[in-house]
């Protein structure tokens, strides 16, 4: 691929809420997963976990730790994306709860992409009441989601939403 193959792919990614209920492929779960599993992460010590649900009851009951947003009960998979403090930490100490949501933060990033590059929709959820979804999956104590990927085949056109004229976020040598 090269970088306009690259930038037309970025550009075609965009949130989706609205997705056909026909189901994901086992291929479709383990390769989405697989992609995630070539992120960096902080020491190699890939702190992150992520709990796949189909199931229409604890899709149901996500949606309802997500403020009833109807997206994460209407897509067929939810990708839920957890920082693994205790991962982290044994090696980072407080640091390491920093580096879990940074390497689950990327994680769900290479899983998103991998999900548009296999032609699926998804978005990125992060409104929730985090012990709602810790209720609903049994989290232990040392897990956080971080997100939940909700992930489905769509026909909706790509939207692009705006963004902010890049150079606000550039800083040349020094703030
Ligand atoms: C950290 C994070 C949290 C988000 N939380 C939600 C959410 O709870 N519900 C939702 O519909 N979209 C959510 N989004 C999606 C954003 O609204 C979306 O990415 C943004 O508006 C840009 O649009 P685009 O993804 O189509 O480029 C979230 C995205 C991120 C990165």
């Amino acid at each position: 691929m090269d970088f306009s193959e690259f930038s037309a792919f970025l550009l075609r990614r965009c949130s989706v809420r609205e997705y056909e209920p026909e189901p994901l492929t086992d291929e479709d779960i383990h390769t989405i997963i697989a992609s995630a599993g070539s992120a960096p992460s902080a020491g190699n010590l890939e702190a992150w976990d992520v709990v796949v649900v189909t199931d229409e009851d604890a899709r149901l009951a996500l949606s309802d730790a997500a403020f009833g947003q109807s997206h994460v009960a209407g897509a067929p998979a939810l990708f839920v994306v957890c920082a693994n403090y205790v991962r982290s930490m044994s090696q980072y100490g407080e640091r390491g709860i920093l580096y879990a949501v940074e390497d689950a933060t990327i994680a769900c990033t290479y899983m998103m992409l991998a999900a548009h590059a296999r032609g699926l929709s998804s978005c990125w959820t992060g409104a929730f009441e985090d012990d709602d979804v810790r209720d609903v999956l049994g989290l232990p104590p040392h897990s956080r989601p971080l997100a939940i990927l909700a992930v489905g085949k769509s026909h909706a056109p790509v939207q692009r939403t705006e963004r902010m004229d890049i150079e606000n976020h550039i800083h040349y040598n020094e703030w």
